[in-house]
């Protein structure tokens, strides 16, 4: 039985991961801690948290007071760390939250582990797993070779920097101190609760309402996708059996540029519309509710600056160390995901409503039609 602290569980990996351990592992004891910023929900998690399954701590990664106190009060043998700010584009609009919770909030966090497991002699039995990204590799041509653990840093954007000033303390801490830290660096995740300010939700979202869909520059970038499930997994086989102080990619060997997942998502949603009558007279805007298609819709507008071209993830350190290996296909896992907007119409609604619309009008603004 460990005692297992998951920073970050309300937003969308947390909460997955909340659910898989659960799960997984029924005999552990879960505390999640977040600061509930924009970016999270909890309503998954009420259920967990009504009948004691889970326990759910408001607070801020960054707070050294709190932590320490988590620390004494649960004794943690297990902290997954995913607790970030994680949209590049308000990291380009609005750095400074960045640095704040992905550098400075990482540190106290591990400082507080370190301190407790050290003053508990407990180093040899506690794991502490970063879960980072793998945009601290920078972006690859068509021809490179994917990304492996040993693999140059080379942040370009403010997110990836502080996601890779944050890899580098953890790194920092296992040579200086000991701290019993594993990092995992993974490629794009896609599912089930994803905020809708990223692409696969937003342009999901964006087609049932009959909205623009806003493909970046020439829609040639390309993403290495990974279904959240096989995500989940890998973080909770690497937190128990990989090597502390070592680092795993994880990749969901599904690469696309986001021209193809935007017309595959066009198609999806084309297709649900087909299979069901009632969509239409749910999403009246939708082209696909008049039998068109969503396609109409694709827009290319003025591009992201620093727009990484390519991540490519080679994951065989995790398979042949591990035996961890991804089971969800893109085509099904998208269509899985198309039907589970379709099914949480109420869930997006409220996270789309309110400061949703200001951040739409603040990214959205100022990018012409190209
Ligand atoms: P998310 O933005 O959906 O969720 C982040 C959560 O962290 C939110 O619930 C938020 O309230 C919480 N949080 C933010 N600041 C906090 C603070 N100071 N203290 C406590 N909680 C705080 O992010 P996600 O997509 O679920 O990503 C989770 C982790 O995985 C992040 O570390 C991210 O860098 C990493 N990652 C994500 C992806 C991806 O494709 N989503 C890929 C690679 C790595
Ligand atoms: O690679 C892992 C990273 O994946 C994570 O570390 C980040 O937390 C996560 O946000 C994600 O970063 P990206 O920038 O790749 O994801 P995003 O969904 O923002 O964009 C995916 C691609 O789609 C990217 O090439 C930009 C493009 N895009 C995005 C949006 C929101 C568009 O063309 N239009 C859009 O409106």
């Amino acid at each position: 039985m460990q005692s297992v602290l998951i920073t970050g569980g309300a937003g969308f990996i947390g909460q997955n991961l909340v659910h898989a351990w659960r799960a997984a592992r029924p005999a552990d004891r879960l505390v999640v801690v977040d600061a509930m910023t924009y970016a999270a929900n909890v309503r998954s998690l009420e259920p967990l948290i009504a009948d004691r399954s889970i326990q759910f701590v408001k607070g801020d990664i960054g707070d050294a007071a709190l932590m320490h106190r988590l620390f004494d009060e649960h004794a943690f043998t297990r902290v997954a760390h995913l607790a970030a700010e994680s949209h590049v584009d308000r990291s380009i609009a609005d750095p400074e939250a960045f640095l704040q919770t992905n550098v400075l909030g990482t540190f106290t966090l591990l400082k507080a582990a370190l301190d407790f497991w050290q003053a508990k002699a407990m180093i040899e039995r506690a794991r502490f797993l970063h879960v980072s990204t793998d945009e601290v590799y920078g972006s690859l041509d068509f021809t490179d070779p994917a990304f492996t653990e040993a693999s140059p840093y080379r942040p370009n954007s403010p997110y990836a920097a502080s996601k890779a000033s944050s890899d580098h303390l953890v790194r920092a801490f296992v040579a200086t101190y000991g701290m019993p830290a594993l990092i995992t660096n993974c490629s794009n995740n896609y599912g089930a609760y994803q905020h809708p300010e990223k692409l696969i939700p937003l342009m999901i979202i964006h087609a049932l309402e009959g909205k623009p869909l806003p493909i970046y520059g020439d829609g040639s970038n390309i993403r290495d996708w990974l279904h959240v499930s096989d995500h989940c997994d890998a973080l909770m086989n690497v937190i128990e059996h990989g090597r502390s102080g070592e680092t795993y990619n994880v990749g969901g060997g599904n690469e696309r540029n986001n021209r193809e997942v935007v017309g595959l998502i066009c198609e999806t949603v084309d297709a649900a519309f087909a299979a069901d009558a009632n969509l239409a007279a749910r999403f009246p805007s939708c082209p696909a509710a008049s039998g068109g298609s969503c396609r109409a819709l694709i827009s290319f507008v003025t591009d992201r600056p620093g727009h990484d071209h390519r991540y490519a993830i080679n994951a065989s350190k995790l398979a042949t160390e591990l035996g961890s290996r991804c089971s969800v296909g893109f085509e099904d896992g998208l269509r899985r995901t198309v039907h589970w907007y379709l099914d949480h119409e109420t869930w997006w609604r409220d996270v789309t409503s309110g400061a949703y619309k200001a951040w739409i009008d603040k990214n959205y603004g100022f990018r012409i039609a190209v």
